[in-house]
């Protein structure tokens, strides 16, 4: 299959590249930064300089495939430099459906994310919006929902990468976040950290299996871990001892208030609230269908940080 990728240059796609060279697909990639493909087997893609919201490289990347991918996330947005959620995480995805639309291509997979609700953060409003446009599209779609994703991150940026440059190898006390004014329960909201390679698989089985058509799946590791669980396996993968301590969200939304506009700034307010949330799944019907055993969240899993 010929297979467009539209936000394939980043940390997920960086894994989802390799494993459809593997089963026999040719990957196209939309690409706005020619450096942003380092590390991908570029030899054996397609590529098709240029930016989700410029109309003809968006009709070059999709002409003539047979499956499209829309991976394209933020976590942060920037308007005055013209990043949005909205532009990126709907619109974005609006115009893709177009332009498969209009060429003709039949099959549409759409990167989401676990929690997203019509009424959450604009980075899950707009991902909920993203769903519905898919679902109403007429294409033969599916949906994926992971919840924090784990691997090695090819040179990009990675949950538990982040997790120990901003924490573990900080100097300070790792933070046990806690809503409310008394710490009782202090770090204790749960993740269930889903292996990349596992999500990439589940990307390209979903391809080829008429089964995952008009279907939503949420992605999560084996076993859900709290906060404080995360951050002690983190680590430990590093031989680290880390001081955790209680802290108050209050205190860090409000510093957020003031810098999260900034991108030296580590967390925004949206993030932490997300984190805070929780992020489990209530369903693994996915794989079972897809033929994937999920990869538990453990120091050995973990390994890849040795090397950064
Ligand atoms: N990583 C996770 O833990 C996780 C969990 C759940 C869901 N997701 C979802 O998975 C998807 C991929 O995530 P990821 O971790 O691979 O993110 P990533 O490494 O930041 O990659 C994001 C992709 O979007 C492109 N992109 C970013 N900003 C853009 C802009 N202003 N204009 C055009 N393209 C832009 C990037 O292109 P460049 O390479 O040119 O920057 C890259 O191809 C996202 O939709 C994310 O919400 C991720």
């Amino acid at each position: 299959m010929k297979v467009s990728l539209i936000g394939g240059t980043g940390f997920v796609g960086s894994h989802i590249v390799p494993a459809l060279i593997a089963a026999g697909h040719v990957p196209r990639l939309l690409m706005r930064d020619p450096a942003s493909g380092r590390g991908l087997p570029l030899d054996q893609c397609e590529v098709v300089p240029g930016e989700v919201a410029d109309s003809a490289a968006l009709a070059e990347c999709v002409r003539g495939a047979d499956a499209v991918i829309y991976l394209i996330g933020i976590l942060r947005e920037f308007p005055s430099q013209g990043i949005t959620f909205e532009g990126l995480q709907f619109s974005g995805v609006e115009r893709t459906l177009e332009a498969s639309r209009a060429a003709g291509v039949g099959r549409f997979l759409l990167m989401s994310a676990n929690g997203v609700k019509p009424d959450g953060t604009p980075y899950q409003r707009t991902k909920f919006q993203a769903e519905e446009a898919v679902k109403a599209s007429g294409l033969r779609w599916t949906i994926f929902r992971p919840s924090v994703i784990f691997g090695p991150p090819q040179g990009r940026m990675e949950f538990c990468t982040q997790l120990r440059r901003d924490i573990i190898d900080s100097p300070l006390p790792a933070p046990l976040f806690y809503p409310g004014l008394l710490p009782t329960g202090a770090g204790a909201f749960q993740l269930a950290p889903v292996a990349i390679a596992d999500v990439a698989q589940a990307f390209v089985r979903a391809l080829t299996r008429p089964e995952t058509e008009g279907r939503t799946f949420e992605l999560c590791g084996p076993e859900p871990k709290s906060w404080k669980e995360i951050l002690a396996t983190i680590a430990a993968a590093v031989d680290k001892r880390k001081l955790m301590l209680p802290a108050p969200a209050i205190g860090v939304k409000t510093a957020a208030a003031l810098f999260d506009r900034f991108y030296w700034f580590p967390i925004s307010r949206d993030q932490l609230t997300m984190l805070m949330e929780g992020n489990v799944c209530a369903d693994a019907s996915a794989y079972p269908l897809l033929g994937i055993s999920p990869q538990p969240f453990t120091v050995e899993s973990l390994s890849y940080l040795r090397a950064g």
